[in-house]
């Protein structure tokens, strides 16, 4: 048993959807969450700062005694998940893995489309994973570089994001693809866009689901769980303040959390 919370990271709100499952899973357990809101997007930036940004946000989370720490952020995983492992000696989770093994596992027609940033596309890290578990399957990448500012802006069901996801998906829907991963965590916000746009016939991944099962697992098989004596409290921590943080965390888990504003620049 470890009483300690969970660390979940972010470049923002998008960590939210994935702070919604893992809250659903572990209904017991205890998060600490922070979201870069003055350094986003991330998905536009090099790998060294992406890996320089992640570092400092870990270091944040371990000062508020984490005992893992969940990377929801498709751009960190992709990109720094390794080099982060061993700078860091505590159990790191990210989310490509699990999201890749999921998308391989539904396909049925073996041709499967990665919707995500820019960086996260570039790393090729969701090609790889996926061949890694099916090496048949056919994979079609389209960064969508868009679709970040309108979730952070909370524009979730405008018709200028509709006409957005219709743009950047249309390429991957002239491949015939069955399924597509959501391949960066603010994209479930925009998922009602996203699935008119790909139409009824092709599965939405989203990495979330599998991310929350994998910490379960781990943390229940090295008696890492934290007992309920009551309930968790959960800490929320900006290094921007913004009222969509708010708004988001409304949407993204039922109910508003205050956020405290931090410095980053300090860790
Ligand atoms: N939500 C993040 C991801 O999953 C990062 C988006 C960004 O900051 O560009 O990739």
């Amino acid at each position: 048993m470890d009483n300690r919370p969970i660390g979940i990271f972010d470049s923002g709100v998008g960590g939210l959807t994935v702070t919604s499952r893992v809250i659903k899973e572990l209904p017991n357990e205890a998060i600490v969450y922070f979201g870069d809101t003055a350094r986003v997007p991330y998905g536009s930036k090099s790998k060294e700062t992406i890996t320089k940004f992640a570092k400092q946000d870990i270091r944040f989370l371990l000062s508020r005694n984490v005992k893992a720490v969940v990377i929801a952020c498709n751009t960190v995983s992709s990109n720094s998940l390794e080099e982060l492992k061993s700078t860091f000696n505590i159990p790191i989770f990210g989310v490509v893995e699990p999201g890749a093994a999921q998308a391989a596992e539904i396909t049925v027609n073996k041709n499967i489309g990665v919707i995500a940033t820019e960086a996260t596309i570039r790393s090729g890290a969701y090609e790889k994973e996926i061949l890694k578990n099916d090496s048949n399957v056919n994979v079609y990448s389209k960064a969508c570089p868009l679709f970040v500012p309108l979730a952070e802006e909370g524009w979730v069901n405008e018709e200028v994001t509709l006409l957005t996801a219709n743009k950047y998906i249309s390429d991957l829907t002239a491949k015939d693809i069955d399924t597509i991963v959501m391949g960066c965590t603010h994209y479930p916000l925009l998922k009602e866009c996203i699935k008119k746009a790909v139409g009824p016939n092709v599965a939405l991944v989203d990495p979330a689901y599998e991310t929350a099962l994998v910490l379960k697992e781990y943390l229940l098989k090295n008696n890492m769980a934290r007992l309920k004596e009551k309930e968790p409290e959960h800490e929320f921590y900006v290094s921007d303040q913004t009222e969509m943080f708010g708004r988001i965390c409304r949407q993204a888990l039922g109910r508003n959390f205050a956020s405290r504003v931090i410095n980053i620049e300090e860790f």
